[in-house]
Formats: structure tokens, C-alpha cells, sequence
């Protein structure tokens, strides 16, 4: 039998109790201590979880000998604060997405884990979930051909945050899977947005990132939006696929359908279009919950001491792309160039 891992966590909100519960539900793992200053947030998890310590006091967690691993599911402003202290105690670190508020802070501790020999992982939660890991094999057969563009709408009613835009709220989701599907950073992004609500901070955005093989992709995020919608398409040379995470069990569906210009033509008459309509298939997908396979490799990693998938230079990858979409959104939509292989401290990507 496997040593059981103790787990706490930092922050018992909307998303916490989701990470507790997973935590929870696997072989070989205890959540022994949670964490939020919000006492009726304890109260509630308290009267889930009977076995589990609450506290206020975040040092409370870091200072827990029996501790194997903190989880950061706080606002995104603490994500570098706790999650610093966390690794200098010595423990594995999990910090939710967006990693930190910029890439000096995700840089800084991507170097601390690897001094201090820890692993740290960052919760792209898509990353693990069936359809995703399905598109990813389909993209990577060839059977779409070369993925010319991908579009991704990500859109809902609230949750408005307080200190981040839509884009760092929502954004990281698809900015996650689109570099998992193309399988290089952008080279450049442009983003357009404006702020409706509260003045200060954009509630609609619309990024574009260019990648050096010609690839584009489209995001757009909204929390101003009567429906809740999840769609991602991904249009390949050869088929497309209509990725739907609202759908209860088709989420995927492979289109074979493509457009084709003529091999030679002498004259405009003589050019015609060939427009390819085949049949589509939806794949039979196993229905799991995407955060028990994310928890599950966050304990395998520290185990095997392995990387994460999704691990603090790709959510350092997520930051500085978000960073660069903050600096285009100034700039009412200016291309921005990035060079995600290298950051400032050298970080290899
Ligand atoms: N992976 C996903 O799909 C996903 C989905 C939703 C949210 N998130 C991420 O999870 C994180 C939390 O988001 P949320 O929607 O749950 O926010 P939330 O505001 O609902 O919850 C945050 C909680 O942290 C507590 N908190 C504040 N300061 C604290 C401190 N110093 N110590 C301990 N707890 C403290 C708050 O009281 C609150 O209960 C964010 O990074 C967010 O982006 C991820």
C-alpha cells in the first residue's frame, strides 16, 4: 500500500470544495487541514468533512509537519504569496489557474520548486478531461490534417471577480488546450475588450494568437452573456471538429468536411472551389470527472517525482500570454510579439 499523502487547501469558495472532494474521494490521500478566512466557509466544509481541521490562519497549513502538499485555491492575488510559502515549508504545491498575477511571480516559483526539489502543478483542469485528451489524439493521428485554426467561445453570465479581468478569469482555460492541441506557444496576440460593469476591469474580450507554422486561434470571453457556452472548433486541412463541453454525453464531433482549391488552373474560369461534404461521427467518450484524473496525477507526480502535465512553466506559458493580452488590450488591440521560449530568468520553455 501506497504512504498516504496529506493534503490541505487554501481556500474553501466556490472552487475549493471541488478540489476537497476529489482529494478526498482517492486510494492513499487524506485532506487533513483546510483553510479560508471566511469562518462560515470552515463551518460548511466542517459539517461535509467531520475528520478534517479548518483554520483561518494560512501558516497554520504551512506549519503542519504531517502536510505532504498545500493546494492554492484562493483569488488570484494570493495564488504567489501562499503558494511561496508553501514551497519554502517544503511542501508539493498545487496552485489553481491563473498561476499568479504575472510572470516575474510564476517564474519565481518555478525556480523555488526546482531548488527545493518539489513538485508544482498548476490546475489547467481541461487538460485532464476526456474530450480534450480525445481531440488531442485525434489532432495528433493526422486525421484532421494540420490544424489551420481553432475558435473558442467561452462565454456565461457572471462570475464577475474583483481582481482580474475576464480574460485572466476565463481565458486560461482555452489558452491551455489551445497550446495542447497546437503544440508550440504563439509568437504574437492581439486583444480587444471593454469593461461595462465595473469600469475598471474588462467583462468582454476578444484574443487572437498567431503561431509560426501560419496556425490562428480565436478567444472570446464574456461574463456578460445571457447563455453559458463552452464551444471550441478546430479546423483542420483535412476535417473539422465541434467541440461542445455543454453537451451532456456528444461532446465531440468530427466533421468530414474540408474546402479544396484546384491542384493547376490557366484561367479565374477555369478556378473553382471543391467543397468536400462527408459524413461526421461522434466518439463514444468515458464519462470522468476531469478533477479526480487531476488530483489523481498531482499525487502520482510527487510519488514518481515526475513533471505534471500542467506543470509551473505552463501556467507560466498561460501567465505570460495573458500578460501580453493586458498590454494589447492598452493598446486597443496592437499586436504584441512574445517569446514564450525563454523567460527572465531563463526559464527554458
Ligand atoms: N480549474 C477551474 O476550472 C476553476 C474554476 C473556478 C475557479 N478556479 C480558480 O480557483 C481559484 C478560486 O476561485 P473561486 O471562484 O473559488 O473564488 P472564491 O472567491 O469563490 O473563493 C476563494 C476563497 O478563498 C478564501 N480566501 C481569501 N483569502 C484567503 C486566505 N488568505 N487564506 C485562505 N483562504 C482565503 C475566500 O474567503 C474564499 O472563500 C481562482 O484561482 C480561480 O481562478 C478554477
Amino acid at each position: 500500500m501506497e504512504k498516504i499523502m496529506n493534503v490541505g487547501v487554501a481556500g474553501c469558495g466556490y472552487w475549493g470544495p471541488n478540489l476537497i472532494r476529489n482529494f478526498s474521494s482517492l486510494p492513499d490521500c487524506r485532506v487533513k487541514q483546510v483553510c479560508d478566512t471566511d469562518e462560515s466557509r470552515l463551518q460548511h466544509m466542517k459539517r461535509l468533512y467531520p475528520s478534517i481541521t479548518t483554520t483561518t490562519v494560512f501558516e497554520d497549513l504551512v506549519k503542519d509537519k504531517d502536510l505532504d502538499a498545500i493546494v492554492v485555491a484562493t483569488p488570484v492575488h494570493l495564488h504567489h504569496e501562499l503558494a511561496k510559502k508553501s514551497l519554502l515549508a517544503g511542501k508539493h504545491t498545487f496552485i489553481e489557474k491563473p498561476m499568479a498575477t504575472s510572470s516575474a511571480e510564476c517564474e519565481e516559483l518555478v525556480d523555488l520548486a526546482a531548488k527545493k526539489k518539489l513538485t508544482l502543478m498548476v490546475g489547467h483542469t481541461f487538460i485532464y478531461s476526456t474530450p480534450v485528451r480525445r481531440i488531442k489524439e485525434i489532432v495528433d493521428s493526422g486525421e484532421i490534417g494540420e490544424i489551420q485554426y481553432i475558435s473558442s467561445r467561452r462565454l456565461n453570465l457572471g462570475l464577475f471577480q474583483k481582481d482580474i479581468n475576464v480574460t485572466w478569469d476565463l481565458a486560461p482555460h482555452d489558452i491551455s488546450i489551445i497550446l495542447y492541441f497546437m503544440g508550440r506557444p504563439p509568437v504574437s496576440i492581439n486583444c480587444q475588450g471593454k469593461a461595462h460593469v465595473n469600469k475598471e476591469i474588462e467583462d468582454v474580450t476578444n484574443m487572437s494568437l498567431n503561431f509560426d507554422n501560419g496556425g490562428f486561434a480565436i478567444i472570446h470571453s464574456s461574463w456578460l452573456d445571457p447563455n453559458k457556452v463552452r464551444e471550441m472548433i478546430i479546423v483542420g486541412s483535412k476535417k473539422m471538429i465541434v467541440y461542445n463541453d455543454n453537451e451532456p454525453l456528444e461532446k465531440i464531433k468530427i466533421y468530414d468536411k474540408r474546402v479544396e482549391t484546384p491542384p493547376h488552373y490557366d484561367t479565374f474560369a477555369e478556378f473553382q472551389y471543391s467543397y468536400h461534404y462527408g459524413d461526421a461521427y461522434i466518439p463514444h467518450l468515458k464519462q470522468v470527472e476531469p478533477l479526480k484524473f487531476e488530483t489523481q496525477h498531482f499525487l502520482d507526480c510527487i510519488r514518481k517525482g515526475e513533471t505534471p502535465e500542467t506543470s509551473g512553466l505552463d501556467g507560466l506559458r498561460v501567465v505570460q500570454i495573458l500578460e501580453a493580452s493586458s498590454r494589447s488590450l492598452k493598446k486597443d488591440g496592437a499586436r504584441v510579439e512574445i517569446d514564450l521560449q525563454k523567460g527572465k530568468t531563463g526559464v527554458p520553455a
